[in-house]
């Protein structure tokens, strides 16, 4: 149980903080599938040790999903975050990468990397992230390493 307290969710969306991986599949590979690839090829080995936070229609549908990981030295990383495209530049990236944050924060978490594909690096600089790292090259895509501390509740 955890003590965080989500804020009202944009444009009448409904936030899950804890969807079932099996949720989330389809816009992950929507959204980051490589070419050629089916859905279960966006699992991750350890999504069963994830919390995954979704927003949803009133119909169900997820239409902004992120994952949360616990990794060592109090830190979390957040992976496979992706906005379906006909809900972009409204806000609900920021808005769940928001709440994700601040529920790690609540659990005593110190800080939140990941690794940026190439062109999203400016989304992250807006939720404060610094670049960590060297970018480099992985399936043909090129990723950087990015990071910042998180901030305990008062
Ligand atoms: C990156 C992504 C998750 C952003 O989601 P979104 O819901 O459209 O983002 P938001 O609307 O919350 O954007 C928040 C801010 O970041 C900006 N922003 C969004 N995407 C951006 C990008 N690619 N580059 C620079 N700035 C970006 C927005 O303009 C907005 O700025 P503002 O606060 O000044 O208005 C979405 O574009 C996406 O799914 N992309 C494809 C998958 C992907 O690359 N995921 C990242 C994997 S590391």
């Amino acid at each position: 149980m955890n003590a965080h307290n989500p804020t009202t969710p944009p444009a009448g969306l409904v936030y899950q903080a804890h969807l079932d991986p099996s949720a989330i599949l389809a816009l992950r590979w929507q959204m980051l599938g490589a070419p050629g690839t089916t859905p279960a090829a966006c699992r991750l080995a350890d999504d069963g040790a994830g919390a995954h936070h979704g927003l949803l229609t009133p119909e169900g549908l997820v239409v902004c999903c992120l994952s949360v990981f616990n990794r060592p030295q109090g830190l979390v990383q957040i992976r496979k975050v992706a906005t379906h495209p006909a809900w972009q530049r409204r806000g609900l990236g920021a808005w769940l990468m928001g709440q994700a944050m601040a529920e790690a924060a609540g659990q005593g978490r110190l800080g939140v990397w990941l690794n940026a594909r190439a062109g999203a690096e400016g989304f992250y600089q807006k939720l404060g992230f610094h670049q960590a790292g060297e970018p480099y090259l992985e399936g043909g895509v090129g990723f950087v390493r990015m990071a910042r501390a998180l901030q305990r509740p008062a």
